[in-house]
């Protein structure tokens, strides 16, 4: 069994997040793996992670390297219809708290991108398995760049970073994993305090207060990036002074919120 699998299974603690696992030392997608593991009737919080992935699938149709040293993990949830709207901001927080326990100060693109000053270091999809357009059961994909130099990267290096990178060591992707199952089931026991969980999430992105480009169905819109509602979508101040409500998209900061 791998040493990632032994250690989880010895040391987690959490109820149900990540309690059965699947490892898989390569695989095409960890997406693929738990939908099917899922539409097979895998319990909630059911995970499959990998060493590697060939085919790693990013938001809005892009593609995710996934190398050796990093974590890929899939996390199988059956969320009740209001938790829905949470899933970016419980994953992001996730993510974001187990960053800040290596000491590291991370911070959150909308909706779930994580940076590293400025540089992405987790990326987060969320898909949905629909049974007569009701979601049964939803996939929390994250991979986070861990153990391995992005500037050998030449697709990333421009934008993206590790832990390894801005810790100058390498870590255990073992106690990574750890942290960040625990902090998810936290987060998503605690989805009936919604409200609790988008503030911290909003408070620490640091895409509002900025003004930004945001692509969404083709199209590029610009604007001061003002809050987040309670759905969860970006509230977006248009030049015109109109408020626009985005739902999905790709957000990239023209100003930045920090340099204020
Ligand atoms: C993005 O930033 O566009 C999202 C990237 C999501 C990557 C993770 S890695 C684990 C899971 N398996 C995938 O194929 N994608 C997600």
């Amino acid at each position: 069994m791998p040493n990632i699998l032994d250690y989880l299974n010895n040391n987690l603690t959490t109820g149900f997040i990540g309690r059965k696992l699947h490892y898989l030392a390569v695989t095409s997608s960890t997406q693929d793996v738990a939908k099917e593991l899922a539409d097979h009737g895998a319990p909630e919080g059911a995970a499959v992670i990998a060493g590697m992935q060939q085919s790693g699938r990013g938001r809005l149709g892009r593609s995710w390297l996934s190398p050796e040293g990093g974590l890929a993990t899939s996390i199988i949830l059956r969320p009740a219809t209001p938790v829905l709207p949470l899933l970016p901001a419980i994953s992001a927080l996730a993510v974001f708290r187990t960053i800040k326990t290596l000491g590291i100060k991370a911070e959150i693109k909308w909706p779930n991108d994580i940076l590293i000053v400025g540089r992405k270091v987790c990326g987060i999809l969320i898909e949905h398995g629909l049974t007569d357009g009701a979601v049964r059961y939803s996939i929390m994909g994250i991979g986070i760049n861990i153990n391995f130099d992005t500037s050998r990267y030449p697709d990333i290096a421009g934008f993206a970073t590790s832990l390894s990178v801005e810790l100058g060591h390498e870590i255990s992707v073992g106690q990574v994993a750890l942290r960040l199952y625990t902090e998810l089931e936290g987060l998503y026991l605690r989805s009936k305090e919604p409200d609790a969980i988008l503030t911290e999430w909003a408070a620490n992105m640091i895409t509002i207060g900025s003004r930004v480009k945001v692509r969404s169905a083709n199209r590029d819109i610009e604007g001061m990036a003002e809050a987040i509602n309670k759905s969860g979508h970006l509230l977006l101040r248009q030049d015109d002074g109109s408020v626009l409500e985005i739902l999905a998209g790709d957000v990239s900061l023209i100003t930045d919120s920090r340099k204020k």
